[in-house]
Order: C-alpha cells, then structure tokens, then sequence
C-alpha cells in the first residue's frame, strides 16, 4: 500500500526577529593586556571595538528565552503554535537533554519538536535552510530558530589567536508560511579537509580517563586565524553568488547583506569580490559584538533593522561559515516591521 505524503510545497519566510546581548560591554582596553595586544591592533585587524559577556550565573537558556520570547511577540503568535525548534550552538555544556528542549520548557513550547544543530558558526543559515524545507515538507508551520552562544565558558582569555574575537549573545527568528517565496534556495555544504582549522578540544572523556584540566587544559576554542581568514575570502565569495543566483536575483537587487560577524575585513572583502553594490547596507555589528558564531547572523539582522527600519521586507543574502570547516547562504526577505 502506498503511503501518505504530506508535502504542501508551502512557501516560508521570517516573521520576526529578537536578540539578547548581555548586558556587561568588554571593551578591547580590557582584553588587550592579556595577550599583549592593544586596542589599536585589534581593531584594525578585525573591526571589533567591544563585545558582550553574559555573567557566570547567567545560562545560554537564560539568554535564549530573552530572545525567543521578542521574537515569537513580534511575529504575534502564541507559543503553541510552535511546531518545532531548531537551536544552533557550539557552546551549550550538556549532551542531553538539548538546549532546544530546556528552552521549549522554559517558553511553554511542550509539544514542539526540539534539538539542537551543531554547525557553528554556519549553524543559523543550515537552521533557517531546514526551516524553510518543514514548512515546505509540511513537518511544520511555525518554526523558531535559535544561534545562541556562551563562547566565554570556552574561550581561553590568554589566548592571543581568539581572546579578542569570541563573544556571548542569541538572536532568534520565527519562519512561518508565506504566500510567496520568502527564503530563497539554501546553497550549503562543508569543506572537511580543514576540519582541524578551527576546534574546541580536548573532549570531556579526558576527564572521565583520569586526567585534570592542568593536564590537557579546558575545552577550549583554538583556530589558525589565516587559514580560516584566506579560506573565508576564497571560498565564500562564490558561495554567495550562487544563494543569489539561485533566487533568481541579481546583487543590485539585494537591500542587505548580513554576513556572519567574524571578521571586518572579511566583511570588506567579500563585498568586493562578490560586487555587491553600495546601495546595499552590509551589517557592520561585529564592531560592538564580536564574534558570537551561530548568533551573529541574527544578532546582526536585528541590529540593522533597528538602524535602518526601512530594510523590513527587503532582500537579504545571509552567509555563515565557520569550524567544519561548513558554510551556508540563502536570501531572504527580511521580517516585517512589528505590530
Ligand atoms: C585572528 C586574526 C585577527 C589574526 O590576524 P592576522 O592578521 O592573521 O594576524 P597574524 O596571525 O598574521 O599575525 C600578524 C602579526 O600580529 C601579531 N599578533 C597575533 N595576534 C596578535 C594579537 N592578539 N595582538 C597583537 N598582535 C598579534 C603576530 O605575532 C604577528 O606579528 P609579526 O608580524 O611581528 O610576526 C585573523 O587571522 C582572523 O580574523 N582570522 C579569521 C578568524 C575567524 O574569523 N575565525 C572565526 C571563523 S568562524
């Protein structure tokens, strides 16, 4: 007997956008001689002036619900609407239960489908990527999706190569049905032959075999800042032309471009190569925020939506890239402006 299918080829978009920052501002005077750096270096070589840090009793759970609660009162829906949660992390502290599912507690989202995605700092573009597919497979009608991180439980404040870049926030978004095509076609994958560019080691089972943290150390993030910096320049810039390509637009047609908050020159370069035109705002909040990895993306849209409101549902290439090494880029339309 054949089985059902309950595909409805629905078109999705995002509905609403909400971002917590934590309320402590770092600036760059206050990290600096810890690594014998110095304010100056660091915003040259990456843009950042400061960036937020939760405090030590404050969870990523904490932070989440803050920004999930502004999202889903944006998009005017009640909270059992809520079909699935999809929470991208790198720095959540337990295997199980999931973010996700503390969160779906915390929100009184009992029955939504729950689980958290581990793609770092690509992990909110692979989540609003498997949103747009529910809806479209009819798995789901509304759909949160989380980055959210507390980079600074695993950030070493010594180490010179990341101290300065890793950061604490969550930006969340609910994507909902939509008349007509509101998430363009997710142009995603990995390159795995630099999968050693950027990790977070050593695993917790060098605990549970006996050694200390003065042994091998504390997880804690590492990466080859060149290798990931030239590899974000190269490989990025055709990754976003295809997302744009697949929408069938062209970049004079993109309103704004919000790539993931890891670099300023970056940022710049990739505008460059991709020819993204100047009438394009490009998000800028790495400058204040630092680099949140899988929140950045939405940290970043929510920032550019209250600098420039006139951006509500106008175009946007979202590109987020990270340790994998994995990438993914869609356009969207960006949320309209709350009730
Ligand atoms: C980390 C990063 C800012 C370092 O910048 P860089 O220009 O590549 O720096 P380099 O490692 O080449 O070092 C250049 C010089 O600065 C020095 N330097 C390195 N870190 C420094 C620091 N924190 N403060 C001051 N000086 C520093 C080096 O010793 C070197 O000095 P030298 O020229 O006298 O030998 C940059 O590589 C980067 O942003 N990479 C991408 C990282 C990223 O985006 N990661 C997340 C991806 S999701």
């Amino acid at each position: 007997m054949t089985l059902a299918n309950n595909a409805k080829n629905q078109n999705s978009r995002i509905l609403s956008v909400g971002a917590y920052r934590p309320e402590t501002v770092v600036p760059n005077s206050e990290i600096a001689p810890l690594i014998d750096s110095t304010d100056e270096w660091i915003q040259q070589r990456t843009g950042i002036q400061s960036r937020h840090r939760a405090k030590d009793d404050q969870s990523l759970v904490d932070m989440s619900v803050e920004a999930a609660q502004i999202a889903i009162k944006r998009a005017n829906i009640a909270v059992d609407q809520i079909d699935s949660i999809i929470f991208a992390t790198i720095s959540y502290p337990y295997q199980a239960p999931s973010a996700a599912t503390e969160l779906a507690a915390r929100l009184g989202a009992n029955k939504a489908a729950a689980f958290d995605i581990s793609a770092a700092c690509a992990g909110f573009t692979y989540g609003v990527g498997m949103a747009a597919d529910f809806i479209r497979g009819g798995s789901a009608k509304y759909v949160l999706v989380v980055g959210g991180e507390k980079l600074s439980d695993f950030t070493d404040p010594t180490d010179r190569a990341t101290a300065f870049i890793f950061a604490d926030g969550v930006g969340a978004v609910i994507i909902g049905p939509s008349e007509s095509v509101g998430i363009g076609p997710t142009i995603w994958g990995s390159d795995v032959t630099n999968r050693d560019a950027i990790t977070l080691e050593p695993s917790f089972l060098e605990f549970k075999n006996g050694k200390s943290v003065e042994d091998v150390g504390w997880p804690n993030i590492a990466q080859e800042g060149q290798r990931v910096f030239r590899w974000a320049v190269y490989e990025m810039a055709p990754v976003g032309r295809l997302a744009i390509e697949a929408a069938g637009i062209t970049a004079a047609d993109l309103a704004a471009f919000i790539p993931h908050q890891a670099n300023e020159r970056i940022i710049d370069s990739l505008v460059k190569s991709m020819g993204i035109p100047d009438s394009v705002e490009v998000a800028r909040d790495i400058r204040t925020t630092g680099n949140t990895s899988s929140a950045s993306i939405p940290l970043a849209m929510d920032q550019l939506l209250i600098d420039h409101p006139d951006l509500h549902g106008k175009n946007a290439l979202l590109i987020g890239f990270g340790a994998g090494l994995v990438y993914a880029a869609q356009v969207v339309e960006l949320p309209p402006k709350p009730n």
